[in-house]
């Protein structure tokens, strides 16, 4: 959409036919061009899939008649014309034949000086569902996250003691066989202290607010995980360049796009020898998105796909909460941690998973809080 409205703006009107066209096709939502009265002059790629339908087909068609509850299209499309609003977002329900009914979220934007009137954008609810479930999730893990953190700071304090008075003991003992006893004690105790500083860490650290590039930040973490696991992987680059840049910490994004590239990594270093593995980075600007209460016009979406074993069915509803690992060395905190910046961001952060295919969605507001639309 982004990518539309960058090259509907700029370009003048003869070229705009020819630049803007072609990247709609790029857009992962459907996008729909009509004139004055309503009919379809344009749909991109994602429309003639979602409406089962070729462009050739779906040229000259009158779009409320594409939905089953074409009417409330039809009073908008009225409402447009009267210029009552500059966007309208509304459920609307996709009747396709011999099919069930799919229900969306829509857009409708009302052009100016382009050689469309209307640009309708569809997305299936689905999307939006998930959004809840991640909302829900976060809301669940953040109560647990309060606990462990109490808990983590109780745990600190005694252990200084518990090692000072290792320390003291190990001065006064001669016999090496003792010594490899409070050397223990104090190696233990060092380890917990460190587990104890990274629960902790993402509500200690001060963030740092600049303008960052999620591509960038893409970038940085491809090159650690290829440098880390150079064989195992190769990583496809999806991105969409129209998307702006959002306001965040930049090591911060980093860190939280790392914990779950890494762990990708890490699962797919566990295949056999030449099993190819893919990590895609897909990178798309979403429209109209409530995340956490939150109305956004723009945010960004960054996914992490990766075509290994999955994640564990007995994990895959606790993967973000803390201390949650299905691995012997893992400590179960990167996950935990991506969804605490994530959500210092304003985001949300969700993941879909079977054998093959694991799906990391990050949600990220592009844009300050919009009342604009009258979505929901
Ligand atoms: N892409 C993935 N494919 C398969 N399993 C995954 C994937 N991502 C996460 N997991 C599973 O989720 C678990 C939790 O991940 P998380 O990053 O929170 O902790 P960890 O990797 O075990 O430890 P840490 O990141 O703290 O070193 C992992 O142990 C792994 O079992
Ligand atoms: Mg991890």
């Amino acid at each position: 959409m982004a990518t539309f409205r960058a090259a509907a703006s700029l370009a003048p009107q003869e070229s705009v036919e020819h630049s803007a066209l072609p990247s709609l096709d790029l857009l992962a939502s459907a996008v729909l061009l009509l004139d004055d009265a309503g009919v379809i002059e344009h749909a991109n790629a994602a429309a003639e899939h979602l409406l089962g339908m070729s462009q050739r087909q779906l040229e000259g068609l009158y779009a409320p008649a594409c939905f089953a509850d074409g009417e409330v299209l039809e009073r908008s499309l009225q409402e447009g014309r009267e210029e009552r609003f500059a966007e309208k977002g509304q459920p609307l329900a996709l009747a396709r034949p011999g099919s069930d009914v799919v229900h969306l979220d829509t857009m409708l934007v009302v052009l100016h000086g382009q050689p469309w009137a209307f640009l309708l954008e569809l997305r299936e609810i689905e999307n939006r569902l998930r959004i809840d479930r991640a909302d829900q999730q976060w809301q669940q893990a953040a109560a647990q996250r309060e606990v462990l953190r109490n808990l983590a700071h109780e745990i600190k304090n005694p252990l200084g003691g518990l090692r000072g008075a290792a320390q003291l003991l190990q001065a006064e003992l001669s016999e090496a066989e003792l010594l490899e006893y409070t050397e223990v004690i104090i190696a233990e105790a060092d380890r917990l202290h460190l587990l104890v500083d990274r629960i902790l860490a993402p509500h200690r650290t001060r963030r740092q607010i600049d303008a960052v590039n999620i591509h960038e930040v893409c970038e940085r973490v491809a090159a650690l995980v290829l440098a880390e696991f150079p064989t195992a992987l190769e990583i496809v680059r999806d991105y969409d360049i129209s998307v702006p840049e959002l306001k965040g910490d930049r090591e911060q994004l980093i860190q939280a796009v790392l914990n779950i590239v890494r762990n990708a990594a890490e699962a797919l270093s566990q295949m056999p020898r030449h099993f190819p593995g893919e990590l895609t980075l897909r990178t798309r600007v979403l429209r109209q998105i409530t995340l956490g209460g939150q109305r956004h016009a723009l945010a960004l979406e960054l996914l992490v796909i990766d075509n290994g074993p999955g994640i564990p069915e007995a994990l895959r509803e606790h993967i973000f909460h803390p201390l949650v690992s299905g691995k012997a060395d893992g400590t179960g905190l990167g996950l935990s941690l991506v969804q605490a910046i994530v959500q210092q961001h304003g985001g949300l952060v969700s993941v879909e998973s079977r054998v093959g295919r694991t799906e990391f969605q990050l949600l990220l507001p592009l844009s300050p809080t919009s009342g604009e639309g009258n979505a929901e």
